[in-house]
Order: C-alpha cells, then sequence, then structure tokens
C-alpha cells in the first residue's frame, strides 16, 4: 500500500502550484500564498431547490445491512429501541436522513412482504435471495430470513429517524395483487380493512401513509430479465388503480443501469403507447450506477474490473473518482433522453443506488457479504457525488447512497456493540445544510492535475462542488481530488456580501485512511473560522478533501 507521500514522490507528474509536505504532516495552512483558484458564486442564478430526499439512504435486506447494522432484537445487550440499534438511530437523526429504500435490491423482488407481518413466532424463515453469496462465516440469519424485521419494524425505523420509508414491491415474483396488498396493509385507514386490523393488531392503528413505492428493482436483471417494452407493460399492470388512500403515492419505475440509453428510451415510448396520460402513473425513474470498474479499459469482467477497498495505488485513486465522475454525464444523458417523450419533464431521476463497489476481503466484520471499508477516497467520491446532484435539482429528486450499514457505500459500520462512522458518514454530516436549499450557480475554475494513467499523461480536475442558500446562510461544499496539493481559492460572492465564514472539512494525510472499530477516529471532520473582507473570502482547501463552508450573509 502506498501511502500520500511516497506518492508524491512517485506518482504524480507534477501539478500546478504543486507543494511538498513536511514528512510531519501537510502545511495546509499557509498566508503567504496566492490565490490559485476561484468559486464564482451566482447569485441570480438559482437552478431550483435541493430535494431532502437526495439524501437518502438504502436499505437491503442483505449481509449485515439489517441484521447486526439496523435489527439487534428487543433482547440484545446492544442499545436498541424496540430492536433497533440506538446509535444508529441517532447518527441518522443527525444527517437528517430523509427517505430510507427498503427491502432492496435484488431482495426486493424475491420477497413476500406478508411474511414479515404478524406475531414474530409465526413468521416463516426463508432463503434470503443473497444466499449463496454468503460464506461460511456468515451468520445463519444472513442465508435464512428470520422475517424478524418486516414492515411494521422497518416503517418503525423509519418514524424513528424522521426518515420516510421507499418500499420497493416485488415483480418479478408476486402478482400485482400482493403489491396492491401491501399498499392496502400500509396505507388504509385504521379499522377500514382486514389488512388495517392486521396492522392495528401489531400495534399501528393509523396508517403509516408510505408514499414512496418502487415498482420492481433492476427489472432489467435480477428484478425479471425483463425488456424494456415488457417491464413497462407490467409497469402500466402494477400501477393501474393502486388504491391510495388519500395519499399522493409516488411510483418510481425501475430504470437503466448506467449508461443503457436504450433502456429509457424504449420503456417510455412503451408506456405512452396506451396514452400520454400513463405519464402521470410515473414519479420517477431510478437509475443506478456503481463505480466498480478498476481496470483502466482492460476488461469488462464484473469480478476482474474491480478493485480494493484498501489496497489502492495513486492511479486507482483517480480511476474511482473518473467512474464516480461518469455520474454527471449520466443525470444529463438519461434526462435528454427522457425529454423526448416525455416533453415537460413530468418524469424526474431517482438515483436511487451508487457508490463504489470494490471486490470481496476489506470486511470489517468477516462474513458480511457485500461490506467494504470505506476510506477517505470514497469520502472524495460521495462529496463529488452529491455535489452533481446539488448541481441538477430540478432534474434529480432522489438518490438514495448504497448501502447504509455494513454493505457497499456505508455511512457505519456495526457489529454487535461496535459502531463506527465511516469517512462518507463524516461526508454526509458536512453536506447536511444543502437539503432544501435553493442550488445556485457555481463556478469552480482550479488548474487541471495531472497524474500517470499507464505510462500516458491524464488529467483530472483539480476544484469542484455546490453552492446553495437558504434564507441569509449560504453553503458551499468542495472537493480537492488532489492527494498532494491544496486549493487556495477566492471565493466572490455574485449578488451578496458574507458577513462570516466557517470550514469544516474531512482530509488526512494519507489517502487511505479509514476508521476501524479499533480506530474509529482516524478521519474526523476539523472546522476553522474564516476572516472575510469586503464581503468575500479567500479559503486554503486541504488536499484529498471534502469541505463545506458556511457562510452568513449581510442583511
Ligand atoms: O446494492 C447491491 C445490489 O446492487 C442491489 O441488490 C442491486 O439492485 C444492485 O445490483
Amino acid at each position: 500500500m502506498m501511502r500520500r507521500r511516497e506518492f508524491l514522490e512517485t506518482g504524480m507528474f507534477g501539478t500546478a502550484g504543486l507543494c511538498f509536505a513536511p514528512k510531519t504532516g501537510w502545511n495546509i495552512f499557509s498566508n503567504s500564498r496566492t490565490a490559485d483558484s476561484r468559486i464564482d458564486v451566482l447569485f441570480d442564478e438559482p437552478l431550483g431547490t435541493i430535494s431532502p430526499n437526495i439524501y437518502g439512504h438504502f436499505a437491503e435486506n442483505l449481509g449485515g445491512v439489517l441484521y447486526d447494522g439496523i435489527w439487534v432484537g428487543e433482547r440484545s445487550k446492544v442499545p436498541n429501541t424496540n430492536g433497533l440499534r440506538t446509535e444508529l438511530i441517532e447518527h441518522m437523526r443527525k444527517v437528517k436522513a430523509p427517505v430510507i429504500r427498503y427491502p432492496g435490491g435484488c431482495f426486493a423482488d424475491s420477497y413476500d412482504w406478508r411474511d414479515g407481518i404478524g406475531p414474530f413466532e409465526k413468521r416463516p424463515r426463508r432463503t434470503n435471495f443473497w444466499a449463496n453469496v454468503e460464506s461460511d462465516k456468515s451468520p445463519a440469519s444472513h442465508r435464512y430470513d428470520p422475517n424478524a424485521v418486516g414492515t411494521n419494524e422497518f416503517v418503525h425505523f423509519c418514524k424513528l429517524i424522521g426518515a420516510e420509508p421507499y418500499l420497493a414491491a416485488n415483480v418479478r415474483s408476486l402478482p400485482a395483487s400482493a403489491f396492491q396488498q401491501w399498499v392496502e396493509y400500509c396505507n388504509s385507514p385504521a379499522g377500514s380493512t382486514t389488512l388495517a386490523d392486521t396492522r392495528a393488531a401489531a400495534g399501528y392503528s393509523e396508517p403509516f401513509h408510505v408514499k414512496y413505492w418502487g415498482v420492481g428493482n433492476e427489472s432489467w436483471g435480477c428484478g425479471g430479465d425483463f425488456t424494456p417494452q415488457q417491464y413497462a407493460v407490467e409497469f402500466r399492470r402494477y400501477s393501474a388503480w393502486l388504491p391510495s388512500y388519500g395519499d399522493e403515492l409516488k411510483l418510481i419505475a425501475s430504470g437503466p443501469n448506467t449508461d443503457d440509453w436504450n433502456w429509457t428510451r424504449e420503456f417510455l415510448a412503451e408506456i405512452v403507447r396506451k396514452g400520454p396520460g400513463q405519464l402521470q402513473h410515473i414519479y420517477g425513474m431510478a437509475l443506478h450506477h456503481y463505480a466498480w470498474n478498476l481496470s483502466r479499459g482492460k476488461t469488462q469482467d464484473w469480478d476482474a474490473g474491480k478493485g480494493d477497498a484498501l489496497k489502492f495505488e495513486p492511479v486507482d485513486w483517480f480511476e474511482l473518482l473518473r467512474e464516480g465522475e461518469r455520474m454527471e454525464g449520466l443525470v444529463t444523458g438519461h434526462w435528454q433522453v427522457l425529454s423526448e417523450t416525455d416533453h415537460d419533464h413530468h418524469v424526474k431521476l431517482i438515483v436511487d443506488e451508487w457508490g463504489p463497489w470494490y471486490r470481496p476481503g476489506s470486511e470489517a466484520t468477516p462474513g458480511d457479504a457485500l461490506e467494504q471499508m470505506p476510506t477517505l477516497r470514497d469520502a472524495v467520491f460521495s462529496g463529488m457525488t452529491l455535489d452533481i446532484f446539488n448541481r441538477h435539482p430540478e432534474k434529480v429528486a432522489m438518490a438514495n447512497c448504497a448501502q447504509l450499514v455494513n454493505c457497499l457505500n456505508s455511512l457505519y459500520l456495526a457489529h454487535e456493540d461496535s459502531f463506527v462512522i465511516t469517512p462518507v458518514g463524516r461526508v454526509f454530516e458536512l453536506y447536511a445544510g444543502h437539503q432544501g436549499g435553493n442550488s445556485l450557480r457555481t463556478v469552480f475554475s482550479a488548474p487541471n492535475l495531472r497524474y500517470d494513467r499507464d505510462e500516458k499523461v491524464a488529467s483530472f480536475w483539480g476544484l469542484k462542488g455546490s453552492a446553495s442558500v437558504r434564507g441569509k446562510e449560504l453553503t458551499i461544499t468542495a472537493v480537492n481530488p488532489s492527494p498532494t496539493d491544496s486549493r487556495l481559492a477566492e471565493i466572490a460572492l455574485r449578488g451578496a456580501a458574507a458577513k462570516n465564514a466557517s470550514m469544516t472539512f474531512v482530509t488526512d494525510t494519507d489517502i487511505h485512511a479509514h476508521n476501524t472499530f479499533e480506530q474509529p477516529h482516524a478521519v474526523v471532520a476539523q472546522s476553522k473560522s474564516l476572516s472575510v473582507s469586503g464581503g468575500n473570502l479567500v479559503v486554503e482547501i486541504p488536499p484529498a478533501s471534502v469541505t463545506a463552508l458556511k457562510i452568513q450573509l449581510n442583511s
């Protein structure tokens, strides 16, 4: 594993303003430099309101996400609230978690929601969709679903956090009537139906008012291997005449994998074959994009193309960011394709799975399928991705980081009574201030970075981010992807003046830095106040960092 200092000496071709760090760390706050970058915030170019749901989460019944991560059981010695891990709930309140998607993912299209209601002792044990990827280190509950967590427990978890539940229905292996009845179980008024009575018997007489419903998941793959045309027919059938019980149901269609433009185009074309009014049934189209291929174009093989979460070279740092950077083109590209049919842009993009996906081997808890160890690289990736969503508020209505705990790009790792916030979790803390803010067009100018990619000079942008304003508070978030150089940025507020400002940032001298159960505070956020002059300011943005600036504006 190469540490950042070695990278500096061996990996870079050189960058503008390269500053060599002392062995002890990085001199990131010097006063004598002149600015090498600019951030121009354009107050008269608002882009729209940032949906809080862009900061959403995803919790699948997979590996250690549900059992151990979220659910510990009422009799556990782990502090819990009705069986749900209390520490997790508290941290999710802190990041203002707005929405959580459940129960999958691929699991959703194998799940019968009726197994997860009623008295615990009567709930059946079923083979989990992911049973085949579990190892002999996995506990039985990961392979054979005990159904201790079902709709009641999940919705209760959301309520404790203050988040909206987003339930994904089974289209591959249950009929449309089962979907309708799940809606009935959740939303029919107290005393109105047999299922409302069943819900009341479990202690929930009032309806759950679940608004967000996924109609299948990855219907092009694990969700049924449909063609876009076949899936569109299914979508019309599953969404036709759903009872609403006064709630405005927001149905989310299974959308494309990464750059499958054909899926988006053909799905919508088939939907409107029955008339343009059919578009009204679709709130959003799900887009999934994982950054998994770190082979630098050498293979498209799902296993061979993956990199390691912890052991990576400088070139892999940039390769992951390049793969993540594709998100902006996917958002604008699928939006463009949607507009070919949906001229008024009724259908929004719901990026309900995103994040890096590495090969197995870095699990904090051996035996947790698909668990990986997030590092500073993943924090930078996550900041960059959230900034992309912030820059497209009119297009992206929701996004769900995959996945919440003990999985891919997790905010938290938990095992028995151990719990840790990952560098990704730190980024969500930093970015919470954007939720519901008015996104402003903001121009970031900085020298491009250059690095060695298979003996060719490759380049990557030097500074990017987003800005939003709420009342008199401006939030700017910025990502500096350079592993070696800080950026000294002049911030010009076009149409406003700063009164006072502070910054909070996540970085480390080691690009591989991560938090473990043994060392939970290796990567933490640091804060400092900034001086303002003439309504503007100059800020030094550390290398390999994610930064949030809070700026109070003059009235
Ligand atoms: O997040 C893990 C899996 O990735 C999900 O179950 C599936 O939807 C996607 O392929």
